[in-house]
């Protein structure tokens, strides 16, 4: 088990959807039915890939059929990876893989034309990166693969009404974002401008843009965890006593229906360089 429930990932999926970016989804979509020697086959791995949601992403619009794409979902959470075979395995050419995706040489990558992840990028350490991104550049010396990327959270949080404690938590939860995940010093906020770097570096050619979740009073039971995250989070530093973390809390969860708040993430498509397709 990772710690994260089905009921968070439902929680978050529908901000998460209209965060994601429209004309990156729609690149990656293109990049998918790009290759000419295919057959009109292409296989998406989605890394960390919990109970689905990239797929639901991919599969909502009406212009893009699941007909010869096949997924391949890893994750460590076995109990996540059920429920994604359980609501998708009759309607799409669905594979599951149980795998801690430190172990990057494990990775099944091989068949790849994409390699996707959302909202796991902040959890990994640069050192993923940097193996990850020599691993698609040493593939597409055999077959271009791209790499799509959605919801990596940039480090900002903009609350209406404010709060004077709003800084100083969003300072201690961003400190406790970059503690380790699991594979090293997480990149935290800092996840998307590494990859970009990174990528860049290693050939390829990257795209990026804002996601942001935009929540409000309707979205009062996501913003309620929301916020008990980030003071549990914000708790694990030394950087703010209790009693002042306990009124910011008191605070935001009194005014849930009447607060809304902004949290940036960043998506990013990165494409072999070169390639026309
Ligand atoms: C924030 S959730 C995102 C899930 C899904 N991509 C989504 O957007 O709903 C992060 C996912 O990464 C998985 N994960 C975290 N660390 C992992 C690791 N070391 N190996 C494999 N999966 C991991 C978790 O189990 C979880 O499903």
């Amino acid at each position: 088990m990772s710690g994260f429930s089905v009921e968070w990932l439902d929680l978050r999926e529908t901000a998460d959807r209209r965060a994601r970016d429209a004309g990156l989804l729609a690149q990656a979509k293109h990049w998918l039915r790009g290759d000419p020697s295919s057959d009109g086959r292409a296989t998406i791995v989605d890394l960390g890939a919990g109970t689905g949601s990239t797929l639901r992403a991919f599969a909502e619009s009406d212009d893009f059929s699941p007909n010869g794409i096949e997924w391949l979902l890893v994750d460590q959470d076995r109990p996540l990876l059920a429920e994604a075979r359980r609501r998708h395995g009759r309607s799409h050419a669905v594979e599951t893989c149980e795998l801690d995706l430190a172990k990057i040489s494990d990775l099944p990558l091989a068949c790849a034309r994409l390699v996707a992840a959302s909202a796991l990028f902040d959890l990994v350490s640069a050192e993923f990166v940097d193996s990850l991104a020599i691993h698609l550049e040493t593939l597409c010396q055999r077959q271009p693969v791209g790499l799509y990327t959605a919801l990596n959270y940039d480090g900002t949080t903009d609350w209406a009404p404010t709060h004077p404690l709003d800084d100083a938590v969003l300072e201690a939860f961003n400190r406790d974002q970059q503690r380790d995940k699991g594979f090293g010093p997480a990149l935290g906020p800092d996840a998307c401008g590494y990859l970009q770097r990174r990528f860049v570096e290693a050939g390829f050619k990257v795209s990026s843009a804002h996601s942001p979740w935009i929540l409000d009073g309707a979205d009062r039971s996501m913003m309620t965890e929301l916020i008990t995250g980030i003071a549990a989070a914000a708790a694990n530093t030394p950087a703010l006593d209790s009693d002042s973390l306990e009124d910011w809390l008191e605070f935001r969860l009194d005014k849930v229906n009447d607060s809304s708040c902004i949290v940036g993430h960043t998506d990013m498509l990165a494409l072999p360089r070169g390639d026309s397709t």
